[in-house]
């Protein structure tokens, strides 16, 4: 085993393919787990049968270790997702908490032998997690795609102190799509990365094509961030749809007001039945990077092909940065 995190996951590579609503199929999840990445099955937008669904298929897709998103609903019944994961606990090395107060669900999961990580987008909250028994540590920075810290710190500031605040390892999620993103996560301290928006523009990946197809023809200023008036922040697409929501949060809605627009099921009319002008889609800042729709097994090869390449080619650093060299050149 390579890191920490390697190690804990079992995985060849440290690259986790981050849990996504509605379109984290069981598919997508063993493809990147084929590929020497931890893929993961999306809880959020399912119904239990669906869920146990793309448990089977992923499960009946690959033998590597598999990971589980549950993010946190204080307004919704968590048991029937929490039961039917600890039903299949013996199908998941990991399960990464986002979202809500982690705590409660750590020591449920540690005690069903899974691996636990926690998303978060401070060094107050990644204490908390660490002090609550995580085992990993996700630092999601506000490039990412989805929903986001109110906090909006971004991910160059944040894993370098979040780093040398916790001693478990540290994660680096938002805006990461290619083998520099790789590099440039583990000289600030990261020892993995999770990458989401990536995964979406892969062959495996239920999204629909409308939404893929976006991604691929998206530039570096793509994305637009809603949900702020209601103190939140979630990235998404620009699109007709998302500049509506923009427009109405204007008029500064309660949280009642602005749910018709902010619910799942407009994001599921983009994101699954393609009708892309009628809803929103999740986009990190990064897409503009994004060039093609691949297996994401590929994709993880590639991306770990890149590391590869990238820290063999910053190697001319020592000498740009050499003490030994006459001053004034
Ligand atoms: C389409 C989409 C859906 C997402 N849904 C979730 C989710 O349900 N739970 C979660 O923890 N994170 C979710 N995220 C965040 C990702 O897990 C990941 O941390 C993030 O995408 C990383 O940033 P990137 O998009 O720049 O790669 C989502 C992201 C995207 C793009």
């Amino acid at each position: 085993m390579k890191n920490r995190v390697c190690e804990l996951l079992g995985i060849k590579y440290p690259i986790i393919q981050g849990g996504l609503a509605y379109v984290g199929n069981g598919a997508l999840a063993a493809a990147v787990s084929n590929g020497g990445g931890l893929g993961q099955i999306g809880t959020a937008g399912r119904s239990i049968d669906n869920l146990k669904k793309q448990i089977r298929i992923a499960c009946e897709s690959t033998d590597k270790p598999l990971g589980i998103n549950l993010p946190i609903s204080e307004h919704s019944d968590m048991n029937p997702v929490v039961e039917t994961i600890l039903q299949n606990k013996e199908r998941f090395k990991a399960i990464s908490i986002s979202a809500g107060n982690p705590k409660p669900y750590i020591p449920i999961f540690k005690e069903a032998g899974l691996k636990v990580m926690v998303l978060t987008g401070s060094v107050k909250h990644a204490l908390k997690a660490q002090e609550s028994g995580a085992d990993i540590i996700i630092c999601e920075g506000f490039e990412a795609g989805g929903h986001n810290s109110p906090l909006e710190l971004t991910l160059f500031s944040m894993i370098p102190q979040i780093s040398r605040a916790v001693q478990i390892p540290v994660v680096a999620a938002g805006g990461i799509v290619n083998g520099q993103g790789i590099v440039a996560a583990f000289a600030l301290g990261a020892e993995g990365v999770q990458l989401g928006t990536r995964f979406v523009a892969t062959k495996e990946c239920e999204a629909h094509e409308n939404y893929k197809n976006l991604l691929v023809h998206a530039g570096d200023d793509a994305t637009v961030v809603m949900e702020r008036s209601i103190g939140r922040a979630t990235r998404v697409l620009k699109s007709p749809f998302a500049e509506q929501i923009l427009e109405f949060e204007k008029t500064q809605p309660t949280v009642e007001e602005l749910l018709p627009y902010i619910r799942g099921v407009n994001n599921r009319i983009a994101a699954i039945e393609g009708r892309v002008d009628e809803g929103w889609m999740n986009c990190g800042q990064a897409v503009g990077l994004i060039e093609s729709i691949e297996s994401a097994s590929d994709v993880v090869r590639k991306l770990a092909h890149e590391a590869r390449e990238v820290s063999v080619s910053l190697g001319f650093m020592q000498t740009v940065f050499a003490d030994n060299v006459a001053e004034n050149v």
